[in-house]
């Protein structure tokens, strides 16, 4: 098969395209045949290799942590897919190795769910990673209760956009930050308030808008965004970053529940995602198309951080 390789950390110089054996599913997996795979950070992070103290790595890598196609093949011991299936994931796995930069990938059946109908394949590969991240971190470990007031950092990437409307859909007020450029975006996907980050002190805007304090802050930015948290919320508010490691000493002072989430794979809830968004309460990312080839090119610009949405590479 065809997939994007890499043999040792650096730049983005290092991915290649080659031909390797199609991997076969093991017991309790499916083979995917990969119409559709999604640019994540964490796809130059691990290029680069920050990730090699959270999980193993072994090379050749291939990267790739999203996919959207259809099951070509099932595993001994598999019970809810069959092939032919339209299928999407988030294909993280105990160790780094066998990515979806690839023309087929075999995971976990608990690791897939049935594509949302509403969705193309290359609609569908902006979402696994992106929205489960924005699921658990909001519902699961922030606990978001109709009514509440949520700032989102970062509304405008891939994580925001999901994170934007399951906020919405719950019932709660948000606010989100985002440059100029994106503010009619934010708003189309149900920003109640939107702050120009490269314009404004976030924080400032907040205490003066916000005075008796915030009930959740979702960093997806990292940096000033998560330093400048702590006060923005109200006694026994939650603070969530996925960039960052909240300070245990500031968030226990100002008595809040803060940590990072680490996105795990979670079928059910891209089931329910799926669902969500066969309702129509929730839109896919904008998402801009490539070709693998260009994986490269497509690393470069979203390590820049101003990719709106997604931008996801054709497979096959
Ligand atoms: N822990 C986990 O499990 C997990 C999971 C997913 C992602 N992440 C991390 O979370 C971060 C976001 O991921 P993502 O996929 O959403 O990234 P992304 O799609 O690449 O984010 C790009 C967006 O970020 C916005 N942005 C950049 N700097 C900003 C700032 N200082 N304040 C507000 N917005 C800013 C840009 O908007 P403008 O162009 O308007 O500036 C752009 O639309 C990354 O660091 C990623 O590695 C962690």
């Amino acid at each position: 098969m065809k997939a994007i390789v890499f043999d040792s950390f650096g730049g983005s110089d290092k991915l290649r395209v080659a031909e390797i054996p199609t991997p076969e599913p093991h017991r309790g997996e499916v083979q995917i045949k990969v119409a559709y795979t999604s640019v994540n950070p964490v796809d130059w992070k691990i290029r680069e290799g920050h990730l090699t103290e959270m999980l193993p790595h072994h090379f050749p890598i291939i990267p790739g942590w999203d996919a959207a196609g259809t099951v070509s093949a099932i595993g001994p011991g598999v019970k809810n897919f069959h092939v032919g299936d339209a299928v999407y994931a988030y294909a993280r796995k105990p160790e780094v190795q066998w990515g979806t930069y690839a023309e087929y990938v075999c995971l976990d059946e608990n690791a897939v769910a049935k594509k949302p109908k509403a969705l193309s394949f290359a609609q569908a590969a902006g979402i696994p990673l992106t929205a489960l991240t924005a699921w658990q971190a909001l519902f699961d470990f922030a606990a978001l209760k109709q009514g509440e007031t949520v700032l989102i950092h970062a509304g405008a990437g891939g994580v925001g956009s999901m994170a934007i409307q399951f906020a919405k859909n719950a019932g709660a007020k948000v606010i989100t930050t985002a440059s100029a450029r994106n503010h009619a975006y934010v708003t189309e996907l149900g920003a109640d308030e939107v702050i120009d980050y490269s314009q404004n002190s976030v924080s400032e805007l907040i205490k003066q808008r916000y005075p008796a304090g915030l009930d959740i802050v979702f960093d997806c930015a990292g940096g000033s965004a998560l330093e400048e948290s702590y006060d923005l919320l109200r006694s026994e508010g939650r603070l969530v970053s996925i960039v960052g490691t909240p300070d245990p000493a500031k968030a226990e002072a100002a008595n809040l529940k803060a940590g990072f989430v680490f996105v795990s794979p979670n079928s059910t809830q891209l089931t329910q995602i799926a669902e969500l968004i066969d309702a129509g309460k929730v839109l896919p990312q904008h998402t801009t198309e490539r070709p693998l080839e260009e994986a490269a090119a497509a690393q470069d610009e979203n390590k820049e951080r101003h990719v709106r949405g997604k931008v996801v590479l054709k497979v096959s």
